[in-house]
């Protein structure tokens, strides 16, 4: 069979009167084996005097491969070179390179194994995260990116401003940000949709330099209309298990590379998620856990306090050793719009924890009755005139609903087992770095 491949050149070798050439197009972890002889009209002065990182047009016949290690090889009869690239600058050499190391190359990273297969692992969550919600007939809204409302009030909205604009008379009319979620946006269309999702970049000015926190990140966000706690809970774990099949039955080859060099028995890992069950405990019995063995902790913990990142990986990785769904945190530690629960002082509220994460999804059921909700917001200093258009979608036709964010690259690391959480997106945003 004639083909044509085009891609870069990963090593040459060159044995008598033939080199070989590793050409990898970035379709898939394998390189193709490329066979060149001498006959070739430029194998002297071009072919065996490419190196890594050179870019070629080759065409010839792929045919049975006799030598072990790969199926298929092309026989070439062109090999046009594109591009070259100087051995002696080129930064990727046949050694393996450091993660951090490459994190330091952000343009020529996705040109290495492990972060092209990144790369193809988080398109195909993208593809897996839309078709599940296709497949239940959810609606995508696309929510503003630039907003006036601050969805989390922990006053983490980075600021946009026109050029020269002056503080009495700001761009859009009143001060802006970037988005932190789109969910009240989101809110306001499940209440003329039914089921939406909106999946989008969120930005956050929070000046955490951990593994797990990005300044600017994507966020999967379903808000759904006459739907409760349990049945947040249900599209939460229904989800994450229909994705990470998706990528087991899609990405077998990257995550295998992941499974060998990154996290040993990730494979085994995602099939249990997604055949297991979750475990399911409420916040005060997670902090009953957690206090029996308080001096394992930095961080002190007590019921009212927010769980810690080590409070969260222990339970999850430690006692249950699987999923688990936290429910029912104290009002005071969560955002105005969770509802309010019986006992007056927890709300409605989920956060999933996974094994070498912690927190992947945050969400809850909503406040919906309109004297609870102008309340909480008094009480947590929420101007409830700005927020008129919040309100009105508890005057006008009122709903219970609920929905969840799940944070996508927090997703990519759990499927790759990558420990950063800077090697699951192309240009990481962080405190002081933010590279092309
Ligand atoms: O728990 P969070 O802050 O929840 C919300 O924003 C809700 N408005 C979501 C909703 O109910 N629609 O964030 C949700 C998830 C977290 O569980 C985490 O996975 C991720 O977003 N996340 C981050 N990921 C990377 N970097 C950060 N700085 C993140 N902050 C939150
Ligand atoms: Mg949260």
């Amino acid at each position: 069979m004639e083909v044509t491949v085009k891609g870069w050149i990963r090593t040459r070798r060159d044995t008598g009167s033939f080199s070989f050439l590793e050409v990898n197009d970035g379709s898939c972890l394998a390189n193709l084996q490329i066979i060149a002889d001498e006959t070739l009209v430029n194998y002297n002065e071009e072919i065996t005097q490419l190196s890594a990182g050179c870019s070629v047009v080759v065409s010839g016949i792929l045919q049975k491969s006799p030598a072990k290690g790969q199926d298929v090889e092309l026989l070439a009869q062109t090999v046009a070179v594109q591009g070259w690239a100087d051995p002696a600058t080129y930064p990727l050499q046949k050694k393996r390179h450091s993660l951090e190391f490459l994190r330091g190359i952000s343009h020529l990273r996705p040109r290495t194994n492990a972060l092209g297969a990144v790369t193809r692992v988080r398109a195909r969550l993208t593809v897996a995260v839309n078709s599940f919600f296709q497949k239940q007939d959810f609606i995508q809204v696309h929510t503003p990116i630039i907003t006036t409302s601050d969805c989390e009030g922990a006053g983490e909205m980075f600021q946009v401003s026109a050029p020269g604009e002056k503080d009495d008379k700001p761009f859009f009319g009143s001060p802006a940000g970037l988005t932190v979620s789109g969910q009240l946006q989101a809110e306001v269309y499940a209440q003329a949709m039914g089921q939406v999702y909106t999946f989008g970049p969120t930005f956050r000015a929070e000046n955490s330099n951990t593994s797990r926190h990005l300044a600017e990140f994507w966020m999967i966000e379903p808000e759904m209309s006459f739907c409760d706690l349990s049945c947040n809970i249900q599209v939460a774990t229904d989800l994450l298990k229909f994705v990470l099949q998706d990528v087991l039955d899609n990405c077998i080859e990257d995550l295998a590379l992941f499974d060998k060099f990154i996290e040993k028995g990730l494979i085994q890992k995602l099939r249990d998620i997604v055949d297991k069950d979750f475990v399911h405990i409420t916040y005060t019995a997670a902090v009953e856990e957690l206090t029996a063995v308080a001096d394992r902790f930095e961080y002190h913990v007590e019921w009212g306090v927010d769980l810690q990142s080590e409070h969260e990986r222990y339970l999850t990785e430690d006692v249950y050793k699987c999923p688990v769904i936290v429910t029912n945190y104290p009002a005071t530690i969560k955002p105005f719009y969770m509802r309010l629960s019986d006992d007056g002082e927890t709300v409605a509220a989920m956060d999933i924890l996974v094994p070498g994460i912690g927190e992947i999804v945050g969400g809850s059921q909503r406040e919906e009755r309109l004297d609870v909700l102008t309340k909480r917001m008094k009480e947590a200093g929420i101007d409830t005139e700005e927020y008129g258009w919040y309100l009105d979608l508890r005057r006008y036709g009122t709903v219970p609903h609920a929905g969840f964010g799940l944070g996508f690259e927090r997703l990519v690391q759990f499927a790759t087992g990558m420990s950063n959480i800077r090697e699951v997106i192309a240009f990481p945003r962080t405190p002081g770095s933010a590279p092309c």
